[in-house]
C-alpha cells in the first residue's frame, strides 16, 4: 500500500485507546491519514495524540454506551475536524453471561456498546455534510459471531447483530457511495484477551479450545489493523457488506 494512501483523509476511530483500535490509529497515521481518536479514557488518548503529533491527530472523550448523546457529540466533533473519509468502530465489551445470568439489563448493557453504538455512529456520520465521497465504515466484529460459545450469549449475539447490520447498511448506504464492512478477529493479544484469560479456569478451557482451531496462534493487534486499513483504502473500493474473518484459520474447522 502506498505510504500516503490516507493523505488528507479524516478517519474517526471509536475505541482508540487500546488494542485493535489503537493499533489501527497508529497505522492510519503511518499511512498519512488524520486520526480522530475516541473513547472514555481521554488521558490515554492524549498520550497517543502527543506521540502521533497534534497536526495529524485529535482526541475526544466519549462514552459510546450513552446512546442519546452520540448525535450531538459526533456533530460537534465533525464541525471541528471536517467531514469523514473513514469510520472504524472498535469499541467493545466482553461479559461472562451464562443463560441464567443473561437478564435483559445485562444483555442491554453489552448490546449498547457492541451493537447499538455502532448503528448510531453510522447513522450519524452518514448524514448530509458529515462525510466525503467514498466514506468507508469498518466495524470490529468477532469470529464468536459465527458459532456458539459457552457463557457468552451477550457478546456473541451482539457481534452477530453487527454482521447483519453491516449487510443492511451496506445495501442502504450504497446509493450514497458509502461502503460498510466488518472484520471478525479471533483471539488477539489485547487487554480484552488478557482479562478473559485471567478471569477463570473455565475461560482457560474455552481459550485452549479456540486456540486449537486457530492454526496461526494468537493474533497481534497489527494483524487485525492491517485488514481494517485495507478495507478503508481505495484498493477495497468494490467490497461492501462483508464480515471478513481475520482469524488464523479459526473459521475453517
Ligand atoms: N481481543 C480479542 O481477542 C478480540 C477478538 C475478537 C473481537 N475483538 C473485538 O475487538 C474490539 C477491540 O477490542 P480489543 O481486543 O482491542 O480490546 P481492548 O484493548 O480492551 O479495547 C477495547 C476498546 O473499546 C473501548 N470501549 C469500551 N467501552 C467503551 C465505551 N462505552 N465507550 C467508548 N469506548 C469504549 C475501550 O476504550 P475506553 O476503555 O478508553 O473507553 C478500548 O479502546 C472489540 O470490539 C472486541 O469485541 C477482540
Amino acid at each position: 500500500m502506498m505510504i500516503d494512501v490516507f493523505k488528507d483523509k479524516n478517519v474517526m476511530i471509536i475505541g482508540a485507546s487500546s488494542g485493535i483500535g489503537e493499533q489501527t490509529a497508529r497505522l492510519v497515521n503511518q499511512y498519512g491519514g488524520k486520526t480522530i481518536l475516541i473513547s472514555r479514557n481521554i488521558d490515554k488518548l492524549c498520550e497517543i495524540k502527543n506521540e502521533l503529533g497534534e497536526k495529524s491527530c485529535c482526541a475526544y472523550e466519549m462514552d459510546i454506551s450513552d446512546l442519546n448523546n452520540i448525535g450531538l457529540k459526533i456533530a460537534s466533533i465533525i464541525s471541528e475536524t471536517g467531514p469523514l473519509d473513514g469510520l472504524v468502530y472498535s469499541a467493545g465489551v466482553s461479559r461472562f453471561t451464562p443463560i441464567a445470568q443473561a437478564k435483559p439489563e445485562i444483555m442491554q448493557n453489552v448490546f449498547n456498546t457492541n451493537f447499538f453504538g455502532f448503528v448510531e455512529c453510522v447513522r450519524q456520520v452518514s448524514r448530509k455534510g458529515r462525510f466525503n465521497p467514498g466514506l468507508r465504515v469498518v466495524g470490529v466484529s468477532s469470529v464468536s459471531s459465527f458459532h456458539g460459545n459457552k457463557a457468552r450469549i451477550a457478546y456473541c449475539s451482539s457481534k452477530a447483530a453487527m454482521n447483519s447490520a453491516v449487510q443492511c447498511m451496506a445495501l442502504e448506504l450504497s446509493k450514497k457511495g458509502i461502503c460498510v464492512n466488518a472484520v471478525a478477529p479471533s483471539l488477539t493479544n489485547t487487554n480484552m484477551f488478557k482479562a478473559w484469560l485471567e478471569n477463570s479456569d473455565e475461560n482457560a478451557e474455552a481459550v485452549n479450545n479456540l486456540l486449537s482451531r486457530q492454526y496461526l496462534g494468537v493474533a497481534e493487534p497489527l494483524d487485525i489493523a492491517n485488514a481494517i486499513v485495507y478495507l478503508l483504502s481505495p484498493q477495497a473500493r468494490f467490497i461492501t457488506g462483508i464480515t471478513l474473518p481475520v482469524d488464523g484459520g479459526a473459521t475453517t474447522s
